[in-house]
């Protein structure tokens, strides 16, 4: 280095979000950096959204004022609320772009992370589908919850331009985590991730898109009925691999091509 030139100041460690979870995401390799996004640690509501997910409608613990205060306040025992515990890391994996992995042992049972996105109404989950390019990733997910009397609450989250941590967690046919949908205080369940088995430090955390837990069924056909386009392979290297990532029949279908009364996958 010549004796005029600066010293070049050190470079920080790249956290994926922003300061806003209880430890930093850092980014393997050092220097790359993931596509631009917003970071939420929470669902945010987005278009046609029939809840605001910020909204308190069920209020459960008696400081209704925020922060709550350790000690006195029941909802910070509840562990999705106490966010993440683990190191973890966003990395580039083989042929799936992004993925996420944790640096430190976790056991099985424990909480992970939450998938928190855009919370959209079914028109604008299926009009974002729709123009993804087969090279797009696609991040949106629909969670059917079948309730007493036959209903089905239907939630979609996208966390592709606002959402956390979650949005890099890739699909697997042998995954190592399980979505819960839990209501903490609002009707607008989070997507909270649990251990399905203990994972080791350095292992990519992924769930199974379709929402199954290891009792996948076909995989079979190779087109997405109504969409016109083919199927995502799939590239999690699972022995009992389907192939395919799943997909939600019911996003690609319009009204002049009816969904072909498959179940609700992403
Ligand atoms: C929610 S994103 C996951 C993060 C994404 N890999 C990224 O780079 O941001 C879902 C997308 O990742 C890719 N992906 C996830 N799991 C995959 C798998 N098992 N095989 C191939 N691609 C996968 C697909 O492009 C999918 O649409």
């Amino acid at each position: 280095m010549a004796a005029s030139e600066e010293p070049e100041a050190p470079t920080e460690p790249l956290d994926v979000a922003c300061g806003l979870e209880n430890m930093p995401v850092s980014v393997w390799p050092p220097g790359a950096r993931p596509g631009p996004f917003q970071y939420s640690p929470d669902h945010v509501a987005g278009p046609g959204a029939d809840a605001d997910p910020s909204e308190i409608t069920f209020p459960g613990c008696a400081c209704l004022a925020r922060p709550c205060v350790p000690g006195t306040c029941s909802c910070l025992h509840r562990v999705v609320q106490r966010g993440l515990q683990r190191p973890l890391q966003v990395f580039r994996t083989d042929g799936k772009g992004w993925g996420l992995r944790t640096l430190a042992f976790i056991p099985r049972g424990r909480f992970v992370c939450e998938y928190a996105g855009e919370v959209l109404g079914f028109s604008e989950a299926q009009r974002r589908i729709q123009r993804q390019t087969e090279q797009d990733s696609n991040y949106i997910i629909a969670v059917r919850e079948h309730v007493a009397g036959g209903r089905v609450m239907e939630t979609f989250v996208d966390p592709a331009r606002v959402g956390n941590v979650g949005r890099f967690l890739n699909h697997s046919c042998e995954p190592n985590l399980l979505m819960v949908p839990v209501r903490v205080d609002s009707m607008v369940p989070r997507l909270a991730l649990f251990a399905a088995r203990d994972i080791s430090p350095g292992e990519e955390l992924s769930y199974d898109y379709s929402g199954r837990f290891l009792n996948r069924s076909d995989g079979g056909d190779k087109g997405r009925p109504g969409s016109g386009k083919p199927r995502k392979p799939c590239f999690c290297g699972s022995a009992s691999c389907a192939a395919f990532l799943p997909y939600d029949a019911s996003l690609y279908c319009t009204p002049e091509k009816p969904a072909p009364g498959q179940e609700g996958e992403v």
